[in-house]
């Protein structure tokens, strides 16, 4: 895959304030017109702070096309009396073109299922949002080798029924391997299970979709800092990364998006 087609994304969680978020902006963009990544760049801000982000992306002159917009998490349902919740069509309102679903902290601290996630997925999907479906093992599942056996479970539940959707256009759906022990832990996962776990998420994609290959992209997520970054981003079937903690530092994330 060249270079141009990678995709390097900043989920900034629900970190800082709308001061703090606003000054990361300027600064990551500032970085980024000196070091000009060929990497495509995504933005995930707190949502309540997209407004702010695009304007300085707008103010900035910055097209979505270079640093792209993202929600780190959507509603279920489209439309209608869901307290709290966030639709696709809001999201687009602020010129999302990215959807984020099933991140481990969903999962884990939100305790959504793999039914709900689905439900995301495939609505995700139907609004031809681009769809980063997120999967990973917990340590206690990597300690007993049951890796494997939960990737396929959470990307069959999530995509099997939402073939139809899929097949048509593969780039609109991304996959991101996140071991939840690598989370914010400071311990990325190691070479070889980013490429073993990512090679397997490759076929089973083939499985699922009935093909031999396909160019589905495939993030790896977990503790990625610029010193780790260009290694695993030179792994085969590494698509790209989603970077959570080292985001929040704008030099170290567009060294992480220059890195390859
Ligand atoms: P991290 O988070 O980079 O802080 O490990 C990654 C993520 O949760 O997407």
């Amino acid at each position: 895959m060249n270079k141009n087609q990678y995709l390097i994304a900043a989920n900034w969680k629900q970190n800082g304030d709308l001061k703090s978020s606003i000054k990361l902006i300027n600064n990551i963009v500032k970085l980024y017109k000196k070091a000009k990544p060929k990497t495509d760049v995504l933005i995930l801000p707190p949502s309540i702070y997209l407004g702010a982000v695009l304007n300085r992306l707008i103010h900035h002159k910055i097209p979505r096309k270079k640093i792209s917009l993202g929600i780190q998490d959507i509603s279920p349902f489209s439309n209608g009396a869901y307290t709290g919740e966030l639709s696709i069509d809001m999201a687009r309102d602020y010129k999302c073109s990215y959807a984020l679903i099933g991140h481990s902290e969903r999962r884990h601290t939100f305790l959504e299922n793999d039914k709900t996630i689905f439900k995301k997925t495939k609505l995700s999907l139907q609004s031809n949002m681009s769809t980063i479906l997120c999967v990973g093992e917990t340590i206690h599942e990597y300690n007993k080798n049951l890796t494997k056996k939960v990737i396929s479970r959470q990307l069959k539940s999530a995509l099997l029924k939402s073939m139809n959707l899929i097949k048509p256009n593969h780039s609109k759906l991304i996959i991101a391997y996140e071991p939840v022990w690598a989370i914010g832990s400071g311990k990325s996962a190691s070479l070889k299970d980013i490429v073993d776990v990512h090679n397997y998420i490759r076929t089973t994609l083939n499985k699922i979709l009935g093909l031999k290959k396909n160019n589905i992209k495939i993030l790896y997520g977990g503790s990625v800092n610029d010193i780790n970054a260009p290694s695993i981003l030179s792994l085969p079937n590494v698509n790209g990364a989603l970077i959570g903690g080292a985001s929040l530092n704008s030099k170290k994330f567009i060294d992480i998006c220059s890195s390859i």
